[in-house]
């Protein structure tokens, strides 16, 4: 079964959405995204649906999260059929502002981090990025006012961001996460596995192939440096250029040397031809 959803463009009316169903006593779910919709998305609005009688999906490129040489302008576009399948899991309302909107004229403020935005991950890489997502989403809180918002695992320093700030900033919307979906061969969704060529998409799944074999040799007992140095090895082998691949404190993204030093997340960033994945694992807990 599927449903039309109904699509608002400005913050009043959303603000109004809220309002009338916070009136007959609903809890309000958000689901901040960027568009492209694949079934990782999907997963998310169903996520919150465990917690919300209501979810309101969000879809807005955001343009300071993106840096000079990076895709923005390229960046998949396709309103309809993201309603179309938002249709598909009941999704309540979609907000989906334009750059006027959120950004007016005469826009001067940005939210300003440390913490796990500092880590030396996709920081190093997108130094300007972590600001944008933050910024962004500290106003989408701010606009929906909801309970909930769901974000995915699969941007993991992102997800540690937004539940840093939310809570170093006492917002009242309580972060969830959802985990990552996977296509068959283990690829990570993304709204970015369209760039790669069929050749790159042939290799792709090595990536996480070899962080989940990294998990489980970390889980096992082997030491982490040695495990690491071999993930690497196999990344590079299937064709891949490294960003970072890192065993790090999966609650703080510090360094770490030795498994008892604290739940562990492997992140990687690693591109195949122009198209950068990401993906990360946790270490189970042995
Ligand atoms: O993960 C994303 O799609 C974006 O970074 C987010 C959280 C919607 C902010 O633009």
């Amino acid at each position: 079964m599927s449903f039309e959803v109904p699509v608002v463009a400005t913050i009043e009316d959303l603000r109004s959405f809220v309002r009338a169903r916070r009136a007959d006593g609903e809890r309000i779910g958000l689901v901040p995204t960027m568009g492209a919709l694949h079934a990782g998305h999907l997963s998310l609005v169903e996520e919150a649906r465990r917690h919300a009688e209501r979810v309101i999906v969000t879809i807005f490129v955001n343009p300071t999260q993106f840096g000079p040489n990076e895709d923005f302008l390229r960046y998949p576009r396709t309103l309809a059929t993201d309603c179309e399948k938002l249709g598909t899991v009941a999704a309540d309302l979609v907000f989906a502002p334009t750059v006027e909107v959120m950004y007016p004229k005469g826009f001067a403020t940005t939210v300003t981090l440390e913490g796990p935005a500092k880590a030396d991950l996709e920081d190093r890489f997108r130094p300007a990025h972590f600001a944008g997502v933050a910024t962004v989403v500290a106003k989408l809180l701010n606009q929906a006012q909801a309970d909930i918002a769901v974000f995915g695992e699969k941007d993991y320093q992102q997800l540690l961001v937004i539940h840093h700030m939310a809570r170093d900033l006492d917002m009242a919307t309580r972060i969830l996460a959802g985990p990552t979906l996977r296509d068959p061969d283990g690829l990570a969704m993304s709204s970015r596995n369209v760039y790669l060529s069929a050749e790159d998409r042939a290799r792709a799944p090595a990536l996480y192939r070899a962080l989940s074999d990294a998990a489980a040799r970390i889980a096992a007992g082997e030491a982490i440096g040695h495990v690491m140095a071999e993930a690497r090895e196999a990344i590079v082998g299937a064709g891949f250029d490294i960003d970072y691949v890192e065993a790090r404190h999966a609650d703080t993204l510090a360094r770490i040397a030795r498994r008892h030093e604290g739940p562990i997340r492997i992140l990687a960033a690693a591109r195949l031809g122009a198209t950068r994945l990401i993906d990360n694992v946790a270490v189970p807990a042995s």
